[in-house]
């Protein structure tokens, strides 16, 4: 199984982004967190910032959104050029349509569930997207605790398309490091989301790799 590891940007200095950018280039993909502060009670930015990104990365957007009304907004980033767009379920009654509507424009769909939200009523749809995030912390701020008691949507979910044979991505977020990293891969997760792990170390890209072998022993 492939291992992606995706470094989140809000544990970047948001007034030195492209150097930033610049010291996580052996990733596989750069995550954008876009919170709206009333989904969250957190706000960061939104189209434009995300715009400015895409045009100055060498890596392809892993936009996370974490906005209300994500079917009025989603798209929009997907024709900026983001190679994948996550949406929250709690956010749309249209998963579907709204993950449609974002491959038609040529982005990978993904949906988020937040740690409280079931992912049994998704396990039949899966082959409506192109990844699924399991959030491991509740979605909003950098630098919380992994909750293991989200493994068990992984287990499930990895259950799933092994039987199905689906394709696609299980993605984490949220306090992985090097010694949570590893519980997430053997509970079925390949793709890591991490913030204040790369970016609280002088040398990402030394973070970067351990998390890589972390996830792949
Ligand atoms: C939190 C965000 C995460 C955040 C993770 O709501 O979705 O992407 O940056 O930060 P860490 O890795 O510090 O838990
Ligand atoms: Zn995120």
């Amino acid at each position: 199984m492939s291992i992606r590891i995706s470094p989140s940007i809000l544990a970047a200095d948001f007034v030195n982004m492209e150097r930033d950018l610049g010291r996580i280039g052996t990733a596989d993909l750069v995550h954008v967190d876009v919170m709206d502060n009333h989904f969250v009670p957190n706000l960061t930015f939104g189209p434009q910032m995300v715009d400015r990104i895409q045009q100055v990365s060498v890596l392809p957007l892993d936009v996370h959104l974490m906005i209300d009304n994500p079917d009025r907004w989603a798209p929009g980033y997907a024709e900026l050029g983001a190679y994948s767009v996550t949406f929250h379920a709690e956010a749309t009654a249209e998963p579907v349509a709204l993950a449609r509507r974002l491959r038609s424009i040529g982005a990978r769909a993904g949906i988020a569930l937040k740690p409280g939200t079931p992912v049994e009523p998704y396990l039949e749809l899966l082959g409506e997207f192109d990844q699924v995030l399991v959030m491991t912390v509740e979605p909003g701020f950098g630098g919380q605790s992994f909750m293991h008691e989200t493994m068990p949507k992984l287990h499930l979910l990895r259950q799933e398309l092994s039987r199905t044979g689906g394709d696609v991505w299980l993605q984490v977020d949220g306090g992985i490091n090097e010694d949570t990293v590893g519980i997430a891969a053997e509970a079925g997760a390949d793709t890591f989301v991490a913030g204040s792990s790369v970016f609280n170390s002088d040398r990402p890209e030394l973070r970067i790799s351990a998390l890589r072998e972390a996830a792949a022993s």
